[in-house]
């Protein structure tokens, strides 16, 4: 059984979750909002975020993969993290957003690839204003000069699990946020 070591608890993560969703509720000034969460790791993220924010707040998801994806369990862990950088859809958003108040909802912007590509691919809908919000960043890996107007931690260059994010989609139900030691490369 692989060692997972607690680096985010539960309870720092319902905290600082709700300090976003505050900040978003004041920051939209009663204006209704649609979150538009990337599966499938902002899922769980999403869902708390939603019902902590106090605002009219509907919800899409959109899904992307990576050419480069690797996902079977017994890969190499480096070839399952660093995908070719090249970004594809999988699942389009169900409505339109044009003149809506978009908040792209992310788990975790590693590189930087995907949110540039669904930064450009968003504001292609014509959306009244958009937002990003990540869960966690990982600033050391940024390839790109992209940021997130809501961050709710910066975290060191370590390939983390649990609370919506996945190794080779396992993990995913783990209440706190964990380093995969033998996948982290500090
Ligand atoms: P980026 O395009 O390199 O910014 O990567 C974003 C995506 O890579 C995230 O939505 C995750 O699916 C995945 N990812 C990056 N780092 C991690 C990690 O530490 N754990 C789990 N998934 C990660």
């Amino acid at each position: 059984m692989t060692e997972l070591k607690v680096l985010i608890s539960r309870d720092r993560i319902a905290t600082r979750v709700g300090e976003m969703a505050r900040q978003i509720t004041a920051d939209s000034r009663g204006e209704p909002v649609i979150f538009v969460g990337v599966l499938k790791g902002a899922a769980i993220f999403l869902s708390d975020l939603l019902r902590s924010v106090q605002l009219d707040a509907t919800f899409d998801f959109i899904g992307v993969a990576s050419y480069g994806d690797r996902t079977v369990a017994d890969q190499e862990p480096r070839r399952v993290w660093d995908s070719t950088g090249e970004v594809r859809l999988t699942k389009d958003v169900d409505q339109s957003l044009r003149g809506k108040n978009v908040f792209l909802v992310e788990d975790i912007l590693d590189t930087g690839l995907t949110l540039t590509f669904l930064k450009r691919l968003l504001l292609g809908h014509q959306p009244k204003s958009f937002r990003v919000a990540v869960l966690l960043d990982k600033p050391s890996r940024h390839k790109l000069a992209v940021e997130a107007d809501y961050v709710g931690f910066t975290i060191p260059d370590k390939f983390v699990v649990g609370y919506g994010l996945d190794y080779a989609e396992r993990y995913r139900n783990l209440p706190d946020i964990c380093v995969l030691p033998e996948v982290g490369l500090g």
